[in-house]
């Protein structure tokens, strides 16, 4: 492994995440096979020896998170004798990355898994932890399993031709993670927004990677969610039932996770926990990033979505809020609490 790597020992598995500086292009030289979509298709062409291997090309999109595309892909390594100590290599977002991610976790029993993910939020977020998933019975990764690449490999290079959109909802969760636990971070992301904005080379490595850090140091101490793991929900109950409500594809993901990390910091705040210098101090980051804090959408919907989301508890919906940076807990609130966040 060369310099710029870092390993993390997720469970009974040991992931590598190889950091590329802003400029060189993504090198990956051996895969048995190549899974990407349309939209990163180009970047399998120039990635060294893995352009040569059998590909799958798949539509972009969320649909393709599916149990009929899994199957295909589990097939075509069939007919290709991939076995075991074989590499399969999902190259795109964060769609690409859970279902190769499952592919792998359940092709021969677990074979070899490297991802490269294409799009700013795969990079801090879904490419790495080993949370893998399709969708099913109408439910977002409602199958899945817990299975970490073996290879993270983290280009920046590769977001020169990512959406602007695309990119701003990657600086909605890679914001999250610095709150979570880099003022650092944070403090490069207030200082700099104009040269993040532009995904200048001089700021782009430093951000993806410390933003990507926080994830890791969270997921080592707990793979399977049973404790910390939580807190990288920051905001999502609240984003979840805002993409669900507004239906899904109106908001991007990284849209509705600030305007949900908002609103966590307005319930912390009437909670007791957030004091309201930090209130002000997230919301004024999200907002010079372009963020909307505003939503038009029915209360009582948001409230019944999150009775639908993965959150709840005992039958009580339990929120992530914080007092400071890195100052994280997860507390139940009362229903009417939500109402007045929402109402503000
Ligand atoms: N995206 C949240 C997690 O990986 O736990």
């Amino acid at each position: 492994m060369n310099p710029d790597t870092r390993s993390f020992a997720l469970g009974s598995y040991t992931s590598h995440v190889v950091f590329y500086d802003s400029v060189s292009p993504l090198s990956i030289s051996n895969a048995s096979l190549v899974v990407c979509d349309t939209h990163t298709e180009h970047i399998v062409e120039t990635c060294g020896g893995a352009a040569h291997a059998p590909r799958i090309v798949l539509t972009p999109g969320e649909s393709e998170k599916s149990m009929p595309v899994l199957e295909s892909i589990l097939r075509t390594a069939v007919e290709h004798g991939l076995s075991r100590g074989d590499t399969i290599l999902g190259l795109g977002g964060g769609v690409v990355t859970d279902l190769v991610g499952f592919a792998a976790s359940v092709y021969m029993r677990g074979c070899r898994l490297v991802l490269a993910p294409t799009s700013l939020l795969a990079m801090v977020d879904a490419a790495f932890g080993g949370k893998t998933g399709v969708n099913f019975a109408g439910y977002k990764n409602m199958v899945g399993t817990f299975y970490p690449a073996a290879e993270v490999h983290v280009a920046p290079s590769v977001l020169a031709s990512l959406p602007e959109r695309e990119y701003r909802s990657g600086l909605g969760e890679t914001i999250k993670n610095a709150l979570l636990g880099d003022e650092d971070l944070l403090g490069l992301l207030e200082r700099e927004q104009e040269a993040v904005s532009a995904r200048s080379p001089q700021v782009l490595r430093e951000v993806i990677q410390r933003g990507l850090l926080v994830k890791c140091g969270i997921v080592e101490q707990d793979l399977t969610e049973t404790g910390i793991r939580a807190f990288l929900n920051l905001g999502h109950t609240f984003a979840h039932a805002l993409e669900s409500v507004a239906g899904f594809g109106t908001w991007t993901h990284g849209e509705a996770v600030a305007w949900g990390t908002a609103k966590a910091a307005r319930l912390g705040e009437l909670l007791g926990i957030t004091p309201l210098a930090y209130r002000t101090r997230i919301e004024r980051l999200f907002s010079d990033y372009g963020f909307r804090l505003h939503a038009e959408a029915s209360h009582e919907r948001l409230i019944e979505a999150m009775w639908h989301d993965k959150k709840l508890k005992d039958g009580r919906l339990y929120f992530v809020v914080q007092s400071g940076v890195g100052q994280t807990q997860l507390v139940p609130v009362e229903p009417e609490t939500v109402r007045e966040v929402l109402r503000d």
